[in-house]
């Protein structure tokens, strides 16, 4: 399948064809997600905490992100595959936000980047357009700043927080994004954006009306065993089929019964017989 355009999302929203996100952090799930013809392939900051083993996202570098992307890139050649920029890679400087953009086009092989964050943000989302690198916003729950926010938890239930989200939705639909992630809002407020702006609305934990949903994939495949956040579906436990085949492996390796004949190699016995000949003379 060839690769998506921004266009045919736009499309997919007038024609109310729901788009499909997921995240991608190495070359063989990238390989899976492309089989699978996912629209977009997002190479999130999660890798802090799902593969780092980081307690945040906020400690996620650049380096460590163009790494992952460039492995995510020779996964999906043919995707459309978005780099997440990590906590300080934008904040500071509109020069250090083009720049760090810049990186994951070039070093990464992404075709757009994801930005977190409204108002705050908007002059360096206005400065990545304005370089030519399309931006994805976030809003809703943005976990680089969730200790502002309160933590990791629901945003937009009271009326202040709900309008500034909508007017910051609409704010960076003008600024020229061309989506939007919402992120573990009611899934009213996500619906009433949804139907205001005119990009697409990808939600996560924003309910069934957004446009289109992403997850991050380790979540889907049940991966890591312990909490799971309320808009988390598990299509899969993968923990306790990948724990079954250790302990399996485990036990077999100390009974003997791994490696069997069959997972063995065996060298002609002529060879071997004069191989034992040599080592007897020698001795
Ligand atoms: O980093 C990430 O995985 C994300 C998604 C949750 C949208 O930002």
């Amino acid at each position: 399948m060839a690769k998506i355009t921004i266009p045919e999302l736009k499309k997919k929203k007038v024609n109310g064809e729901k788009i499909t996100m997921l995240t991608a952090y190495d070359y063989p799930t990238a390989k899976l997600l492309q089989k699978a013809e996912i629209d977009l392939i997002l190479v999130g900051d999660s890798v802090g905490n799902v593969i780092l083993g980081y307690h945040s996202t906020v400690e996620v570098s650049m380096e460590e992100m163009i790494h992952h992307t460039k492995a995510v890139r020779r996964g999906a050649p043919e995707s459309f595959i978005i780099g997440d920029m990590p906590f300080l890679s934008y904040q500071v400087s509109d020069e250090d936000a083009v720049k760090n953009a810049g990186r994951f086009i070039k070093e990464g092989g992404c075709d757009a980047v994801k930005v977190e964050g409204g108002r705050e943000v908007g002059d360096r989302i206005a400065a990545i357009i304005k370089a030519g690198i399309p931006v994805m916003g976030h809003l809703g729950l943005t976990p680089q700043t969730a200790t502002m926010l309160g933590g990791l938890k629901v945003q937009g239930k009271d009326i202040q927080t709900a309008r500034k989200i909508y007017e910051d939705s609409i704010l960076l639909e003008r600024l020229g994004c061309f989506a939007i992630v919402l992120e573990c809002v009611p899934a009213q407020l996500a619906k009433l954006i949804t139907d205001t702006v005119t990009i697409p609305v990808i939600g996560i934990g924003a309910g069934k009306d957004c446009d289109g949903q992403v997850l991050v994939f380790q979540d889907l495949i049940g991966l890591i065993e312990g909490f799971r956040p309320k808009f988390v579906k598990q299509y899969l436990k993968l923990h306790e089929v990948i724990t079954d085949a250790i302990s399996k492996f485990k036990q077999e390796v100390q009974n003997g019964n791994f490696p069997s004949q069959e997972y063995s190699f065996s060298m002609k016995q002529e060879n071997f017989s004069q191989l034992l000949n040599e080592v007897k003379q020698k001795k």
